[in-house]
This record gives structure tokens, sequence and C-alpha cells, in this order.
């Protein structure tokens, strides 16, 4: 059978978080791993997802182009991918020349087989800035709530789903002026008129496709679908390819979904030895022999290099045959590829009804067999979330947990948010490495390896007379693999995983209840019976924990001394032969002790008080925006409830003070280290004004200074009082400084 096995394309607008491994990457690893195994033939595609507005802002914050931005964020989730063991066959990007000629050529045939509806919509316009305005680019009040910042297409204090024309006094983001309405023309998908067939095809799959995924089309269904615009006004993405477009592009929900395809272009393209592949071009170290050599076979070069050197023009229907294979329907159905998309719930919409829509319309498409979506994992009880930098990133735990990668792919697919929403924590993380990991799995790999050097010189010894008890253990072994299988083919892999700790649970206590170190003394034969078949159960657990754990398995194998075994071939009955010599024994697991875990504990606290600064930030924010025009003088003068008494007030120690230094907080994108000279003495002072102010600006601005506020950590740096700002409606800060010449640590009261 034939697999193209798509995992989410990620934004390139940031690094890659445990909820997106657990949600999406893992499972799909997992599963096409097990493919490989079984001798399926099976693809594994990714890339970075790099169009899109979240990225066009981002580059604005940071004062950057939207390419600077993806090229970072796609070199970091590419390496964080590779090291942590997630196998795709190509890893490709969305920027690329193959991907845009490919989206650009899908685009025309829907056009052209008029698929499309042409619709003249009224969009918010800035007139000074001379730009259709995306939704995120327009900020206003909430009609809902009264919220001043809410933005086009969302209000984050109520929740609500918003059109920019709802906003009240809607400000654009690029200038700060008003926007107007104008007249644009866009392309749209009437999914309205696919309805009926989606229905039919999603009604086929509500016994095979999981019930969270089967649900929610079902729901989009039965609300009734609308046109989807298809094209819209900006000039960040893949170029509509028709004329008079200019500062129009794809839908990023249109070009990313056909990344996949252009991966796949690209991935036959590099088989075919389009270009010369470098040997030893991989940079990226690994642990284990076994590993190496996977990453050897994989391609590293960028996809720009690609094309650079690919004279081979990829547009529609020129890519070549074997591609096709993949995806295309073939002459007898019974060779058509099964198309599985690994994503999170998030995505459920674009990829079983959007996505298939498009592909229907194409026309010669296979349609997904499976979208076997997880819902969400939380973090320590609360939401991971990346503005609030609320996660555990994926290539900051590859530094702080170096060759531990398998520990952190055995929580998450054994916690993972397969049925309903999940939460990770670091003490449960121990627990399970230091409780399972440690103590059932490696213990019981361990003390079988050493007991075979310590009697027989570290090679297999034979085996006699079986009892009933070695029997079990053969039977339980058989039914390991058989459950590890049915349960990975329907998408368990929890499930799955449990299987795979059972045996090591019954090694484990088959040790323990035949003591060989106890019998050696007098029945040194029964030990080589009960070594043979605990060492079976060690080959087992080295070719059944691969997809899972694939490092350690690694590692088994070399322990082992035998070449990565394939289970549909080799897992058929005896796998050890008498007299086989064993490789060296190493630990597979070591303990966690707790001061790891209590560093990652405080690291996430040092977030929390992060965002407390940002979020009272935004409070008075809120506040400003609603009330600032109904302050009256009774109001300020009066002692009540929220009001400050002189007493409090004059506890505040307010002083001059002057920036003689400043620079950016590594991975905080608004925070920034100042050195304040307070004619007292020279502090640091963590500020949250980096979105407004860039370091080499401020040298030499004179401050208001709150002097005595208590010193608290803000990602492990000490700040030592807080700078005075003032902010106005729209969000802009200024500093608050003397308006004479007054010295350093003259007192403001
Ligand atoms: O949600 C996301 O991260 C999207 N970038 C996923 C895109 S999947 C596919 F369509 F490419
Ligand atoms: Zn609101």
């Amino acid at each position: 059978m034939r697999y193209l096995v798509t995992a989410a394309l990620p934004y390139a607008n940031g690094p890659l978080h445990i909820g997106h491994i657990a949600g999406c990457y893992l499972p799909a690893d997992i599963y096409v791993r097990y493919l490989r195994l079984i001798n399926e033939d099976v693809k594994f595609i990714c890339g970075s997802d790099e169009h899109g507005v979240p990225i066009t802002i981002k580059a604005r914050n940071e004062g950057v182009t939207p390419q600077q931005v993806v090229d970072k964020y796609h070199s970091i989730m590419k390496n964080s991918f590779a090291e942590f063991g997630i196998s795709f066959d190509i890893y490709s990007r969305t920027t690329n020349k193959v991907h845009h000629e490919t989206a650009q050529a899908f685009f025309k045939k829907l056009y052209d087989d008029k698929v499309f509806t042409e619709e003249i919509t009224e969009q918010y316009y800035d007139e000074e800035v001379k730009q259709f305005l995306a939704d995120r680019y327009i900020e206003g009040t909430c009609p809902r709530c009264g919220f001043a910042r809410a933005y086009g297409d969302q209000c984050e204090n109520c929740g609500s789903s918003l059109n920019p024309t709802d906003l009240i006094n809607p400000v654009s983001k690029l200038s700060g002026k008003a926007p107007v309405l104008r007249k644009t023309k866009n392309w749209f998908l009437p999914l309205n008129k696919f309805e009926k067939d989606l229905k039919k095809w999603i009604g086929s799959h509500q016994e095979d496709w999981k019930v969270n995924v089967y649900g929610q089309c079902m729901s989009w269904l039965n609300t009734g679908l609308q046109p989807r615009a298809m094209t819209r006004d900006l000039d960040w993405g893949v170029k509509v390819p028709l004329p008079d477009t200019e500062g129009k592009v794809l839908d990023v929900w249109f070009d990313a979904p056909i990344g996949y395809i252009s991966a796949t272009k690209e991935l036959f393209e590099k088989e075919a030895g389009g270009r010369k592949q470098e040997a030893g071009e991989n940079k990226l170290a690994i642990g284990s022999g076994q590993l190496a050599k996977e990453k050897k076979e994989e391609e590293n070069k960028t996809s720009e290099q690609l094309s650079e050197t690919t004279p081979l023009s990829f547009g529609e229907g020129q890519g070549g045959e074997v591609w096709e294979q993949y995806w295309k329907q073939q002459p007898n159905p019974k060779d058509n590829p099964k198309l599985i998309h690994f994503i999170g719930k998030d995505n459920i919409v674009f990829h079983c009804l959007i996505f298939p829509a498009m592909l229907n319309a194409h026309g010669d498409y296979v349609l997904p067999t499976n979208v076997p979506a997880n819902e969400f994992l939380n973090l320590e009880g609360d939401k991971i979330s990346t503005s609030r930098n609320w996660a555990v990133w994926l290539h900051e735990y590859l530094i702080d947990f170096k060759d531990k990668q398998d520990v952190l792919r055995y929580v998450l697919c054994a916690t993972a948010p397969e049925t309903k929403d999940n939460d990770f924590t670091w003490r449960d993380f121990q627990a399970r490495n230091n409780n399972e990991l440690v103590a059932v799995f490696g213990n019981f790999v361990n003390r079988t390896l050493v007991l075979t050097q310590k009697y027989f010189e570290g090679k297999v010894p034979p085996h006699h007379k079986l009892t009933d008890a070695d029997q079990e253990c053969i039977s339980a072994i058989q039914a390991a693999k058989r459950n590890i299988s049915d349960s990975i083919e329907k998408f368990r892999f929890r499930e799955a995983l449990n299987e795979l700790m059972t045996l090591a649970r019954v090694g484990n206590k088959y040790l323990a209840d035949t003591e060989p170190w106890k019998v050696y003394k007098t029945d040194p034969q029964r030990v080589e019976t009960i070594l043979y078949i605990a060492l079976e159960i060690t080959a087992y657990l080295a070719a059944l924990c691969e997809p899972f754990l694939p490092h350690t398995s690694a590692s088994l194998y070399t322990m082992l001394n035998l070449e990565k075994l394939n289970w549909a071939k080799d897992l058929k009955g005896q796998i050890l032969k008498p007299g086989h010599v064993m490789g060296e024994v190493k630990l597979l697991f070591e303990k966690i002790e707790d001061e790891m875990i209590e560093k990652q504990v405080d690291k996430l606290h040092a977030s929390k008080e992060v965002n407390a600064i940002q979020e009272a930030g935004s409070r008075k924010q809120e506040a400003v925006g609603n009330k600032v025009d109904k302050i009256t003088k009774d109001d300020s003068l009066s002692l009540g409830e929220g009001k400050v008494s002189y007493d409090d007030f004059s506890k505040m120690d307010l002083r001059v003070a002057t920036i003689i230094a400043a620079e950016k907080v590594e991975k905080a994108d608004k925070l920034l280290k100042l050195t304040l000279d307070t004619g007292i003495d020279q502090r640091t002072v963590v500020s949250g004004i980096a979105l407004h102010y860039k370091p080499e600006e401020i040298i030499g601005q004179r401050v208001t200074l709150l002097a005595n506020l208590a010193p608290r950590k803000i990602r492990g740096i000490e700040s030592k009082g807080m700078i005075l700002m003032a902010e106005n409606e729209k969000g802009e800060l200024c500093f608050i400084a003397p308006t004479k010449d007054f010295a350093n640590g003259s007192g403001i009261s």
C-alpha cells in the first residue's frame, strides 16, 4: 500500500513548543515509523508555512522583513525536528519557488474551470500607507464589551469574533489613522456548492474517523458553509496569477495545504538525483549510530538552494510522474494512495472541508483517507501561549535535556491529547521518567544485559525446557507486537505505548519472580533459559519501541549488537541465536533529579511575572481607552474604593534618572534591559517597552523612576524599580521626563 502522510506545516513565526509536538508531529512520526517497519511505501511530508498576516506583523514589530522572520524560524524548526527525531522525508518551506509555481498553477486551473466566484467587497484601506488592511491590522473598540483595543477579527477581552466593520472608531495599526472603506475584487471558493458532496463523503467516515474530527466536520456542515475568499489584498504571499492583480496574494489557507503537494514534488526531484548530494552535509550531531545513519540520508540543503540549482520547472503537470502516484487517483482504484493528514484540532475545517473541496474541484486528486486530529495540550493547568511565553520550547528542551529526546517523546505520547485536552506538568514528566522509563524499562533491560555479561561473558545462552512462566513471556511478546500494531493502525498511540510498557513490565516481573541471581548458584542451566527469555524480550523491546523511542531503540540495538529489525520480516519468532555476542552495556535512562525540574518550573514562573507586568500594562490601557474622558475632578479627588491614600502615595520614591545603556532581553520580544544612572547608583531595570523603542534610540533619555519598588527577577535578570511611561488611547508610549536639566536623583513629589 502507498501512503502519503502529512503533518501540518507550522507557521514560521515562532519556535516549536510541546503543544505542537504532542498535537501533531509526534503521532505522525510514530505512525510513519510504524508503516516503514511493516514495509509500507510511505512518504512523510512537512515544511514551514511562511505566509500569512501574523508573519508580517511580527516582521513590523521587530523592524525586519518577513523573509528574515521566516528564514530564522524555518531554520530553528527544521533543526529542532531533526534533533528530536521527527523523521520527515522532506521538510520544505512555502517561500520556495516550486511551491509558488505549484500553488499558482492550482489556482489557475480552478480559475480557468470557473470554480471561483468573483466578489467585490468593501475592505478597510489605509490612505496614508496606501494599503488594504488585514483584519489584524485594524484595532478599535469592541461593540460587545467596550474593550478599547479589539482586533478586526476578534476581541481578546470578551472572545467575540468580529468583522473589521463591527469595530467602533477603527484605527489602522500601520499609520494610526482612521481607515476608509474601499471596494476591492477577490476570488471566492463557493464552499456552499460543495456542501452536499462533502456531507456524503464525511458521512462515509463516521466509523473510521476520530469522534472529535467527525463531530466537528458535521457541526460545520450542519451550520452551512459560506463562500471563502481565496485571495487577499496583501503584499506577502503567493502572487495571484491573473492580470491586474498587483497587491493581491493567495489566501494563506489556499496556499499552505498545497505546500504538501509541492514538497512531495520537491522530494521526488531530490530522490531522482536532480542535484548532487554532498556527502556528510548533515550538520546535526546525534547520539546513536542508527539515527546518525538515518540523518545522513536526510536532505539538509535548503529549498532555495534547490530552486537555484534545479533547472526544471515544477508547474502543474510537469513535475514528473512519481509524485502523482502519491496524490492522484490511479487507473485501478485499489492502487489509490492513502492520504493521511496529522493536524491539531484548530486545523480540522481546513483539512476536512476546504482542502478536500479544492482537491475535488481540481479533479484528479485523492481525498484524505483519514485526518487524525488531536485536541490541545495545556501546560501546568494553563493554555499554552506563545505571546505569553507560557510554553516549553522544543529547542530549549533539547539544550536543557541533552540526549533526552526520548523522555519527552515518551511523556508526550503517554499524555497525548488524543480524545480530549490534556495537561503537561513537569512533576508528571519527572515521575514518568523515574517510575516508568528508569524503574521499569531501563531496569529490566539493564539487569538482563548485566547478568548476561556476568554469567555468560556477554553471549546469548542456549535455552532448555520451558516452564509455564517462560511460555507466558513468549506469548506476551507476540501479544505486544499484535496489540501495538492494532492500536497504531487505529491512531491510538497512548494505548500502543502502554502495550509496549506492558511487555517491559512482564519482563521486569519475570526477573523478579525467577530470581536468576539466586538460582545461578544451584542451577546455572535454568539461568541460561531465564536469561535467554529475558534477552528475547529485550530484543523485541528494541524493535517495538522504535516508533516511540527511536534513540533508545538505536542504543539498544547497539548494546545487543543487532541490525535494525523489520517488523514484518524479523518479528515472527525467535530473534537471538545462542552464542551471539552482545555489545557494551550502557544505561538507557537516568533519574531526573528535583533540581532539574525546579529549574524548569522557575523558568515558567518567570514568564508568569513578565506576563503580569504586561497584563497590567494592557489593563491600564483598557482603562485609559474606556474612561479617559469620563474622569471628573471630583472623581479624581475623592478617596474611596480603588483610590490611593496620601500616605500610600508618599511611600513611593520617585526620582529623575537617565538611561545609560539598553539592550534587548533574549527571547522576550517586549522587554528591554536598561541601565539607569539614578544619581545614587547605577541599576538595572527591565521594562516592557521593546515594541516601542529600539535600545540605541533611548540612550541618554531622562526618565521617571519608581526607585523603591521591591526587586524582582524577570527572565533571570534582577530588576530594581520601574520606569513610568505615559500611554495614549492608541497604545503609544512616551517617557515622563523633567522639563529642566535637573540632576539624576532629584526627587519627584
Ligand atoms: O495552524 C498552523 O500552524 C498552520 N500553519 C497549519 C497549516 S497546515 C497546512 F495546511 F499546511
Ligand atoms: Zn469585547
